[in-house]
């Protein structure tokens, strides 16, 4: 949707708002890319059916992945969305349009015969050692690389894979040298390197994943591409401890410096090359749909990707953590079944009329005012998840990544002069954003906000900032987004994570104006008429709230009228409301 059509047509409605509402990691809206704090866009249809009237306009200045645009277009309706982050606007765009699946089989195929194939079996072509001591050759589906410390006493090396293997049950922090038997902390020590302990591979001669040993063979090809040229771009934007994802995930003790430093060789040449091929595709949606399967790709394939014993082998979402033990993918065999994920998304999504903007939500200027029928946005949670580090990994493929200074969230690693924020930073932020959602949505219709956090302040400061934005509580539902392991992670972090998110729903009303029972009405028709007799300039002090004040409640009393309920603060909402403000002084508007 072009924004210049965007008109104060009001296709809102007020219909009762679901209790409780639960959604899953199923959908093909949920595979197809990963996004830190996902809304299921089933939980958000019937808020937005309850809201609004078919091809009402919906508007989410935090749409993240975009999952507010998958909801829209499943429910018939426009929607406007913008988020801060470059790499949530690519997300949002692929996941709200639809692309040609068999233009995108015909360009996976294409790929396939004239250099991906030959590529893959060129990095990937592997041997283990099975179980009867033989040598299996077959493509590489995954590497485990352990992290080998020396005893802090004796200086022996141990081998992480190693001790795990020997070790029943989940292995302790705290670990014996194997030389010497000195117990030392694993999790603080700077490893000296890592190495390739287990293979997955496909056997050549057909047959199911074999687990094993690499030989030596093995061993001598993947120091062989150790020392291999990268021969196209990869980015290498600084990630340094001014990100407070660096000081949390401690990638000093990794040697992280650069986005390239959170891949290792092999995914490094890999992804390099796809991304440079990509670049080539002339058909221009298709391309897009590589890029969005390839951002999930490089995401899959960095350092980040952790071994699990269980299976499900991923890195975590919401942290830059690069595990001890990382399991190394076959890049190319993840970017085809993300290709895949993102096709099953194409195959069920309907067409709709979905903008995407990169912008901040503080500055909604681009949307004209009461042109939005409902707005249903996820703000970010206080110092939960820092999105402009956590993206930063897959997103600086794209090019200049996100502005983390205009993010809004709780920093506490920088101090206040070196950009960090604290509390009331993320409050005033807010309240600039709810004010921007309160002044573009129609006056009958309603503004949701998904919130879920485990700390007062932060609740507070939410709850405050949409006050301050003159917007008024109506109702409160609770939704369960299903997503135990994102939350379970932070839990086993030591956090106390609430499971469900509350969804409040607020209007616009002018409520406060009402219960001022006519005072209200009075007031501002002295204070509109007193300004309009002063001169246009500025830097009076009859343009000051107590002097305005003072105008109106001498008005009311004049009138026979009590001020009930016309208290300072509730005149300034009222002046704000309904009057423009520079600093502290009051203008009529269009005066
Ligand atoms: C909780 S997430 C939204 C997730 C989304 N509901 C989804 O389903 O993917 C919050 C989003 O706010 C964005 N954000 C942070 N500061 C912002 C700002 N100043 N303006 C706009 N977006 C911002 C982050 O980039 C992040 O994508």
């Amino acid at each position: 949707m072009d924004n210049s059509e965007l008109r104060p047509v009001s296709l809102a409605r007020r219909r009762t708002l679901p209790e409780y509402v639960a959604g899953s990691k199923g959908g093909p809206w949920y595979t197809s890319h990963t996004y830190p704090t996902k809304v299921p866009p089933e939980t958000i249809v019937p808020f937005i059916e309850a809201s609004t009237e078919v091809g009402g306009t919906v508007l989410d200045p935090f749409c993240g992945s975009g999952m507010t645009g998958v909801a829209v277009a499943l429910s018939g309706r426009s929607g406007v969305l913008s988020d801060l982050s470059p790499g949530a606007v690519h997300l949002a765009r692929n996941h709200t349009r639809r692309v040609a699946t068999d233009a995108i089989a015909h360009a996976v195929d294409r790929f396939d015969r004239s250099w991906m194939r030959a590529f893959e079996r060129d990095l990937y072509l592997s041997s283990v050692i099975d179980e009867n001591g033989d040598r299996v050759e077959g493509l590489a589906r995954h590497t485990v690389w352990s992290e080998i410390y020396a005893c802090p006493k004796c200086r022996a090396e141990s081998n992480l894979w190693a001790i795990t293997e020997a070790h029943a049950g989940p292995l302790p922090r705290r670990i014996d040298c194997e030389a010497c038997g000195a117990p030392f902390d694993r999790t603080h020590q700077r490893p000296l390197r890592s190495e390739p302990a287990n293979l997955a591979i496909k056997p050549s001669g057909g047959g199911k994943l074999l687990h094993g040993k690499p030989s030596a063979a093995a061993i001598e090809r993947i120091s062989a591409l150790q020392r291999r040229r990268l021969r196209h771009w990869i980015p290498d934007h600084t990630i340094d401890p001014s990100r407070e994802m660096y000081i949390r995930s401690a990638l000093h003790l990794r040697g992280v410096r650069t986005v390239k430093d959170m891949f290792d060789k092999r995914p490094a040449l890999a992804l390099s090359r796809l991304w440079h091929e990509i670049q080539t595709i002339d058909d221009a949606p298709v391309r897009e749909s590589f890029e969005f399967a390839f951002t999930n790709t490089a995401w899959h394939s960095s350092r980040m990707r952790r071994y699990n014993a269980k299976g499900g082998q991923r890195p975590l979402t919401g942290t830059l953590f690069i595990p001890q033990l990382v399991s190394e993918p076959n890049v190319f065999e993840v970017f085809r079944n993300q290709l895949r994920q993102v096709s099953r998304l194409y195959e069920v999504l309907p067409d709709s009329d979905v903008s995407v903007r990169q912008s901040s939500a503080t500055d909604l200027s681009w949307i004209p005012d009461g042109s939005i029928d409902y707005v249903f946005t996820d703000p970010p949670f206080g110092n939960n998840i820092h999105y402009a580090d956590c993206n930063l990994v897959w997103e600086s493929w794209l090019g200049e990544p996100g502005d983390n200074d205009a993010e809004i969230v709780v920093n506490k690693s920088r101090s206040v002069h070196q950009g960090g924020k604290t509390v009331s930073d993320y409050q005033r932020l807010l309240t600039e954003a709810f004010t921007e959602c309160r002044r573009v949505v129609c006056p009958t219709g309603r503004v949701s906000i998904v919130f879920h956090n485990s700390d007062d302040a932060v609740w507070s400061a939410l709850l405050d900032a949409v006050e301050n934005a003159g917007l008024h509580q109506a109702e409160v539902s609770i939704m369960d987004k299903g997503q135990r392991s994102q939350k379970g992670y932070k839990a086993r972090q030591g956090e106390l994570v609430p499971f469900y998110d509350l969804v409040m729903t607020f209007t616009p009303d002018r409520q406060r104006f009402e219960r001022l029972n006519g005072a209200g009405n009075i007031a501002l028709d002295a204070v509109t008429a007193h300004l309009n007799r002063l001169d246009s300039g500025r830097n009076t002090t009859k343009r000051n709230l107590d002097y305005l004040y003072s105008v109106a409640v001498g008005e009311v009393i004049r009138s026979g009228q009590r001020p009930t309920g016309l208290s300072l603060r509730a005149f300034e909402q009222l002046c704000n409301d309904n009057l423009e403000r520079v600093d502290n002084e009051f203008f009529v508007p269009g005066a």
